[in-house]
C-alpha cells in the first residue's frame, strides 16, 4: 500500500518534471518584451522585491550630506547611468525605456522621494532582477550610490544650484 502511494507520488512528479520541461524547450513560455505583465507575476515580483529590501536594505540615514555640492554631483551621476531609462526633467519616456518589459518609471513624474535612501541605495546597489534595472555595485562606489540615492530623495524640492543642473541634463526622448 506505501509502496504503491510512493510510486504513485514519485510517477507524478516525474511527469511533471517532463511536463515542465516541455513547455519550457517547445517555447511555450513568453520570452517577448514586448507584453505586459501578467498581474500574478507582478504581484510575485513586487512581494519578493518588497521583501529582500525589508531584509537586506540598510537602515539610518543617508552618510552623504545635503548640500548644493552633493546634490549636484548626484545629478551628473544620474544623467551618465540613469537618465537613458529613468528621463530628465521632462519626464518623457525614451525608446529604450518604454521597450522595457517592466517599463522604467520615470523618475520626473514617479519619483521615488517617499521612499527611505537605504531602500533606494539597495535597488541601485543590487538591480532588480528580471527588469531592465542594472545592479551597479561593480560600477559604481558607495559613496556615489548613497550621493544618487539622496538626489532621488530630493528630486521634488531641489535647492535652486541643483535645479539649475537638473534642468540641464539632456532628455534621451524623441
Ligand atoms: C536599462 C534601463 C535602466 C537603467 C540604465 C537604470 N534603471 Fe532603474 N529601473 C529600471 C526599470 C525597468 C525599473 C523598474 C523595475 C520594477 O518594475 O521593479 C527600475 C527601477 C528603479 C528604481 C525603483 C523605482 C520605484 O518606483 O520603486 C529606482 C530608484 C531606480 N531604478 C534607480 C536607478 C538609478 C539611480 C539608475 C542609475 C544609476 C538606474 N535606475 C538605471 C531600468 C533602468
Amino acid at each position: 500500500m506505501i509502496k504503491n502511494i510512493l510510486l504513485g507520488a514519485a510517477a507524478a512528479i516525474v511527469s511533471g518534471l517532463v511536463a515542465f520541461y516541455l513547455i519550457v524547450s517547445l517555447g511555450f513560455v513568453p520570452a517577448n518584451a514586448d507584453a505586459t505583465p501578467p498581474k500574478l507575476e507582478k504581484w510575485i515580483a513586487r512581494k519578493a522585491l518588497h521583501a529582500a529590501i525589508d531584509r537586506q536594505a540598510p537602515k539610518g540615514e543617508n552618510p552623504v550630506a545635503l548640500n548644493d555640492a552633493n546634490l549636484v554631483a548626484g545629478i551628473k551621476l544620474y544623467a551618465a547611468d540613469c537618465a537613458v531609462c529613468h528621463g530628465a526633467a521632462d519626464g518623457k519616456a525614451s525608446h529604450i525605456a518604454s521597450g522595457l518589459y517592466q517599463r522604467a518609471p520615470q523618475l520626473a513624474k514617479h519619483g521615488v522621494e517617499d521612499d527611505e535612501d537605504g531602500e533606494t541605495y539597495w535597488k541601485i546597489f543590487h538591480g532588480i532582477r528580471m527588469t531592465g534595472m542594472p545592479g551597479f555595485s561593480k560600477t559604481l562606489t558607495e559613496g556615489e550610490i548613497w550621493t544618487l540615492a539622496l538626489f532621488l530623495k530630493h528630486m521634488d524640492k531641489l535647492t535652486p544650484a541643483a535645479q539649475k543642473a537638473w534642468v540641464a541634463v539632456p532628455s534621451s526622448a524623441r
